[in-house]
């Protein structure tokens, strides 16, 4: 403790002498830090994006009524580095949507507090930050589903759901925001670009079942008696399983997931919409409420300014043959993928429910050189950022990733549905997920022809 209160002195006193805005007055008076002149700029730069009214956040942080009754669970939220959110290793990899707080911001944030969290001048009050509704990006063209009614106590369902684009020419696409219509009831939302001749006229999607799974209601689960194998690395020698670890190539447009923001590509990056596409909404809802719940989820798109030099795509990268023991609290799953090809590595995301622990990512390069290029040291299901590469970078053809996650089946993870059930693969969100996802952009923009589809595959 003493260490601690000695490292905020420290950082105080440097920033006494270094922060031209607490500058001392003449005479004796001790500067004083304030809301309106030092952490009202702090919060709406990092904080006001979730935490006005309406969006994601519990409580708005804005004015300085609203936000003084938060002062201490807001110093402890920056000191300890929970707010804003943020779970990728800083250490490893640099990404342009890291929200971290300086360390400058922190002192000033725990001064105001310790100092008794005074207003100040009205004069030194920046203007608000203004909001579009929900949208954190200002779309060129909004696409809605038709209105679904989400049935009482439903259980979870996976909806299928295809909207045309009516592109008339192919169309570039720098960012994209997916809105839940009713945050209630939708778990999570991906909307993939898929061809008008691939949109399926008689079985959905969801009911081309692998060869272990089975359905209930609209969603799937892996067989209790299918093949177990936690290194998604091994050789498969199970009859119609070619390998335990599965990459399938997906065309995302954008996704809602809990904590996920929007969808902002770097400069020059975009994912091409062909003429005449459709956009497939895959939509998991779970209404736990005793009324029936209306959605319109929707996806918001900003179009890029031509030429876009990289076309993006992603790989979905999975092992779905884990099996996670009943109490176990450090349980290790793996899955291997080798690159078909050349590309360039724009951005990662860690995909697993509520027992997901952590997941690391390490490249093995043709020459044999290993790099760990991704860590979730600490996984929470509340939070699935896509964490955006400031550097994107070449990886080559016949680099192998070996992705490595850990779950937490105990009693002391907090958010487990069940220490007490062995878990396998499975939609709900109380069965689990172990998936790496690449994002990676193609040099010459081209749609790659070779590579299997999870939908070509299953149709
Ligand atoms: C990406 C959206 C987002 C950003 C950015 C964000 N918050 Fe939050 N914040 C949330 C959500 C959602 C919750 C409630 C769920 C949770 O606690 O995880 C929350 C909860 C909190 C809490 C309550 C924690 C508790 O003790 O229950 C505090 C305090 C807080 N935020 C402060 C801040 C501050 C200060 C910033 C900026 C430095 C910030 N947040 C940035 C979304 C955000």
């Amino acid at each position: 403790m003493a260490s601690r209160l000695n490292c905020h002195s420290t950082l105080l006193i440097s920033l006494l002498f270094l922060a031209p805005r607490i500058a001392l007055p003449a005479g004796d008076t001790p500067p004083q830090v304030t809301f309106n002149k030092d952490v009202a700029p702090i919060l709406y730069a990092h904080c006001a994006v979730c935490h006005h009214p309406n969006d994601i956040a519990p409580m708005s942080l804005l004015t300085y009524g609203e936000v003084r009754p938060w002062a201490a669970a807001i110093r402890e939220a920056v000191v300890q580095r929970v707010m804003p959110p943020w779970h990728a290793d800083p250490h490893i990899g640099e990404y342009i949507n890291d929200p971290r707080l300086s360390e400058q911001d922190i002192a000033t944030i725990d001064a105001w507090v310790k100092g008794g969290a005074k207003e100040g001048s009205p004069e030194d009050l920046p203007p608000l930050p203004e909001y579009n509704n929900s949208w954190h990006i200002k779309p060129d063209l909004i696409l809605a589903i038709p209105e679904q009614t989400v049935a009482a106590a439903n259980q979870d369902d996976y909806e299928y759901i295809y909207v045309p684009t009516n592109f008339k020419e192919d169309r570039w696409i720098r960012a994209a925001e997916v809105i839940p219509g009713d945050r209630r009831v939708v778990h999570h939302a991906t909307v993939s670009v898929i061809a008008a001749d691939k949109v399926p006229t008689g079985k959905k999607p969801g009911e081309n079942l692998g060869p272990f799974e089975f359905r209930t209601g609209q969603v799937n689960h892996l067989k209790p008696d299918a093949p177990v194998s936690d290194d998604g690395c091994a050789p498969s020698t199970v009859p119609g399983l070619e390998s335990f670890s599965q990459g399938y190539l997906n065309h995302v447009a954008g996704i809602y997931l809990p904590g996920h923001l929007a969808e902002v590509r770097p400069p020059g990056y975009a994912l091409k919409i062909p003429a005449g596409s459709y956009l497939q909404f895959q939509v998991h809802y779970s209404n736990r409420l005793k009324e029936p719940v209306k959605d319109r989820t929707s996806i918001g798109l900003v179009f890029a300014e031509r030429p876009v030099a990289h076309e993006v795509a992603q790989y979905e990268i999975w092992n779905n043959y884990f099996l996670i023991p009943p109490g176990d609290n450090a349980h290790k799953v793996t899955s291997c993928f080798t690159l078909p090809k050349d590309l360039t590595v724009v951005a990662y995301t860690a995909h697993m429910h509520f027992r997901g622990k952590s997941m690391t990512t390490e490249a093995i390069y043709p020459d044999g050189r290993h790099e760990m290029i991704f860590n979730v040291p600490k996984y929470d299901f509340r939070w699935q950022e896509t964490y955006f590469l400031k550097h994107q970078y070449v990886m080559p053809k016949g680099t192998k990733l070996v992705t490595t996650a850990y779950f937490d089946n105990s009693v002391n993870n907090p958010l487990n549905p069940d220490a007490t059930k062995a878990v396998r693969w499975g939609e709900p969100s109380n069965e689990e997920m172990m998936g790496f996802w690449l994002a990676f952009a193609d040099d010459v923009p081209q749609t790659p022809k070779q590579e299997v589809n999870r939908l070509d595959a299953t149709q």
